[in-house]
């Protein structure tokens, strides 16, 4: 498990250092706290007094913006300096939010069916896994809720770095399996982190196969023709960055429903 202490200072000293990722929910956000979470209408009309569970989501970004919308917001991340931003933000406005840290597999602390909406920002690339990621989101969420995701996409990983004609140059296999070697490349990869590449057969297909149903996927458009070579939206141009995806936990089956609030083994009185 050293990816998670890795992964964990890392974060720290990003928060600390005041990453991009760190930034907090300003007032204007706030304002319309569902269209800055949102601008495909993925979310419904209203979010008060839902659960949501922001996944992964230290920052003060998510969490706040829920939490402005009337939202019952709980907080999971494995940094103790992201988690910070969190609890900083809430109190300076007033909400409350529960913040939890552990990493994103083991939700054990959370009850089966006690989510409406898991929101979980660019982070599986954390993990080696993504299905026991899918696994725990699906036990936590109720029948129906919605979980929004963001995920790199592996061709964007695979980018080694530019050849002369500054052409994107594909230097790692896509099956590669463990952390990503270091790359000239570092667009979308963040300092001292360990990083996985997972397929969209995992991304995609082990949604399916985890008991959601996908509603919608996007490809943000990072592409930029104003920009020179050098620019993020130049490689925007031939390598799309992000996948988002829209999906919907489906009906648990009674037994399923009785395994999830009931753990076999487990005594209960009648
Ligand atoms: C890109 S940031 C997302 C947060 C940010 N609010 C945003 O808007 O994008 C990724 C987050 O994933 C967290 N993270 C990394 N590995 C994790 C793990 N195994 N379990 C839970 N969180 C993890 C990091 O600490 C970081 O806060």
């Amino acid at each position: 498990m050293e990816h998670l202490s890795v992964n964990q200072r890392a974060w720290n000293s990003l928060a600390d250092s005041g990453s991009l990722f760190a930034r907090t929910a300003t007032d204007e956000e706030c304002r319309t706290p569902l269209k800055s979470l949102d601008g495909r209408g993925w979310l419904p009309d209203s979010v008060a007094g839902l659960r949501v569970l922001c996944l992964a989501a230290g920052g003060g970004w998510q969490s706040i913006l829920y939490a402005a919308a009337g939202a019952i917001v709980t907080v999971v991340d494995l940094s103790d300096s992201m988690l910070e931003l969190d609890l900083r933000e809430s109190r300076r406005r007033g909400y409350h939010v529960q913040t939890i840290r552990t990493s994103m597999e083991d939700l054990s602390m959370l009850g089966a069916e006690s989510f409406d909406i898991v929101h979980q920002p660019v982070s599986t690339c954390y993990v080696p896994d993504v299905q026991p990621v899918y696994r725990e989101i699906a036990r936590v969420l109720r029948d129906h809720g919605l979980y929004i995701s963001q995920h790199k996409q592996p061709v964007s990983l695979q980018v080694s770095h530019r050849n002369e004609r500054q052409q994107f140059v594909i230097g790692l296999e896509y099956y590669h399996q463990g952390p990503l070697p270091s790359m000239t490349d570092k667009a979308y990869r963040e300092e001292g982190t360990t990083e996985y590449l997972h397929r969209l057969e995992d991304l995609v297909g082990g949604l399916c196969t985890s008991g959601f149903v996908i509603e919608d996927l996007r490809e943000p458009r990072r592409a930029d023709y104003t920009v020179d070579v050098a620019h993020f939206g130049y490689r925007g141009r031939f390598i799309p960055p992000y996948l988002r995806i829209k999906a919907r936990r489906q009906t648990r089956t009674t037994d399923e429903h009785s395994a999830a609030v009931s753990p076999a083994g487990l005594w209960l009185p009648r």
